[in-house]
């Protein structure tokens, strides 16, 4: 049974080139990329997307950043593609994560760590009509 989940590669990942390294990655697991688009977010569609911590300290920091530069966002299709690209991730906190995850391997910081997986279908499939609506 295939799923979908919508990934970002957020503001530092582009900036640092990392953008070939996670799609090569989301490739080589086997997911598909269906939706894919280079953009740089205005602050309601950011706000939008990460509604459920709008009460949190970091919220003002997290909207700022999101929407600082162009981020790639993409929707990824395949049997558990929810699980499975949070897995290639790895945790929210970098340090925290395993080498051999996106974020163990290239980030410090919670702030800035490189991707975004949506946590649910329920969250994907919120996320995946705002960041592109009317194509599924
Ligand atoms: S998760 O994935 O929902 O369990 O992670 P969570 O810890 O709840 O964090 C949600 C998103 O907020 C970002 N975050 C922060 N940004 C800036 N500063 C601080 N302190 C901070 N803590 C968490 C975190 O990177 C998550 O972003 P996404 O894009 O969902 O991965």
């Amino acid at each position: 049974m295939s799923e979908r989940t919508l990934v970002l590669i957020k503001p530092d990942g582009v900036r640092r080139g990392l953008v070939g390294d996670v799609i090569g990655r989301i490739e080589r697991k086997g997911l598909k990329i269906v939706a894919m688009e280079l953009r740089t977010l205005d602050a309601d569609t950011a706000k939008a997307h990460y509604a459920e911590h709008s009460e949190r300290p970091f919220f003002g920091e997290l909207v700022e950043f999101i929407t600082s530069a162009p981020l790639v966002a993409m929707v990824v299709e395949g049997p558990r593609a929810v699980e499975a690209f949070r897995a290639l991730a790895g945790l929210t906190d970098p340090v925290k994560s395993a080498p051999g995850t996106i974020r163990g391997d290239h980030a410090l910081e919670i702030g800035e760590n490189v991707v975004h997986g949506s946590d649910s279908t329920e969250s994907s499939a919120r996320e995946i009509k705002i960041f592109f609506p009317d194509r599924f």
